[in-house]
């Protein structure tokens, strides 16, 4: 079959934009013509381009002029609005993860340990059902660049699961580490909440997906959450806190540490950890305890390369792992990163189903029952983890 061409846009030229370049590079089922890019910051995105030789555009309308897919790789608070004003032109539109959320009611008191979480329900759940709105409406469509999806453990958990028609009964995860680069990261109003919706969604996502993968595969019905119970923490912004220099600790109004419980329609379960205050290197892995088999992913670390360095500065010019406070002992190396993350798997998907019309696993669906069962977890939190019921899209 002769490739097709897929014209693309970058929006955003930050962390996020790197990553997505880097798997647009990669991608092989598609030829892509990358087209340029578009930030607010006009700076950023000039050095950017250059870096990449690739056209600045000073707006959003004329990138989208000029492509069929954008990549939305902007903070939260302009996840809608890009998204949208892609779709309005029946053009692909990319999201990074969250797909949006809430960032407060815009008054200079706005504050994230005070306000009632309800308000963030329901105004994250008034923008998600905006932009699945404007997804109908469309020609183009949501596609939700969550990588745990697409990282190969949890692929070949896919699999298994719908080979062996696995039942799972009950999962658990985590995603952590020491504290985000991402000066905005400390502001609810930035971020739409703390650690539980930034890196909560991660480990989250994989598990609903999951259970999508296990009704679908057993009567075409996905499994979808029900309720959640949750409890958040914000250990550094503790007075008695003993910071020795090794965990960020200047956020304004965010959780640093999060647990989700989640129970699905079929009352199996579901509990994910998320935090700021983990030391070692970023920590992702989900275990899946089925009726027929039990799993460990361990995307971050995993011991496919285990590495000995008896003198910290032999690695200077060497990047080992994300968040790694030291180099020197051992440290597992992923030979891959990205790789094992699912970044240039997600991509390279995304590009067949616009392509080739090839099924699409992490759709607007999937990241909108991510938004509301965070929120509703939000709720929960609020009331020491009382059990809240999670609207499923
Ligand atoms: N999947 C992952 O592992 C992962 C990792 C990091 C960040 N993210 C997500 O990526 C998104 C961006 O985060 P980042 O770390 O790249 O941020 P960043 O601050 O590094 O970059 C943000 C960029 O977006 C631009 N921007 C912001 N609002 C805009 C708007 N409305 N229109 C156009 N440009 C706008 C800024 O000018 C900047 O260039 C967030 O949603 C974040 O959650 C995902």
């Amino acid at each position: 079959m002769k490739k097709q061409t897929v014209r693309a846009g970058i929006v955003g030229a930050g962390f996020s934009a790197r990553f997505h370049y880097e798997g647009l590079r990669r991608v092989y089922g598609t030829d892509v013509e990358v087209k340029g890019v578009y930030a607010l910051d006009m700076d950023q995105a000039r050095q950017y381009a250059a870096e990449r030789e690739i056209q600045t555009f000073d707006s959003l309308d004329a990138l989208l002029e000029e492509v069929d897919v954008v990549h939305v790789c902007v903070l939260v608070a302009g996840h809608e609005e890009v998204a949208v004003a892609a779709l309005k032109r029946d053009k692909h539109a990319i999201v990074e993860k969250p797909l949006t959320g809430y960032l407060g009611d815009g008054s200079d008191s706005f504050h994230g340990d005070t306000f009632p979480k309800e308000d963030a329900l329901l105004h994250g759940l008034a923008s998600v059902e905006r932009m699945l709105e404007a997804e109908q409406a469309s020609k183009g469509r949501i596609f939700y660049a969550e990588n745990w999806v697409y990282a190969p453990a949890i692929q070949r958990e896919r699999e298994v699961i719908e080979k062996t028609g696995a039942q799972i009964l009950w999962m658990h995860g985590e995603e952590a580490h020491s504290g985000s680069h991402n000066p905005t990261y400390a502001y609810w109003k930035y971020s739409g909440g703390g650690v539980m919706i930034g890196k909560g969604c991660h480990p989250l996502t994989a598990a609903l997906y999951l259970k999508r993968v296990e009704g679908r595969a057993r009567n075409g019905k996905p499994i979808r959450p029900k309720t959640v119970s949750a409890r958040t923490q914000a250990l550094t912004r503790m007075d008695n806190f003993r910071d020795e220099g090794h965990i960020r600790r200047d956020y304004y109004d965010i959780d640093d540490w999060s647990m989700m419980h989640v129970i699905f329609e079929d009352n199996t379960l579901a509990t994910v950890f998320a935090s700021d205050i983990i030391l070692g290197g970023i920590h992702n892995w989900l275990e899946v305890a089925a009726n027929n088999h039990r799993t460990i992913c361990n995307i971050n670390p995993n011991t496919a390369m285990q590495v000995y360095n008896p003198k910290e500065s032999n690695f200077d010019d060497i990047y080992t792992v994300e968040k790694i406070e030291t180099k020197q002992g051992w440290t597992n190396i992923p030979p891959d990163e990205d790789w094992f993350t699912g970044y240039p798997q997600e991509i390279e998907a995304f590009y067949r189903t616009i392509a080739y019309d090839e099924p699409l696993e992490s759709d607007s669906r999937l990241a909108a029952d991510t938004i509301s069962t965070i929120y509703s977890a939000y709720v929960s939190a609020e009331r020491k983890g009382a059990e809240v019921s999670v609207r499923a899209f």
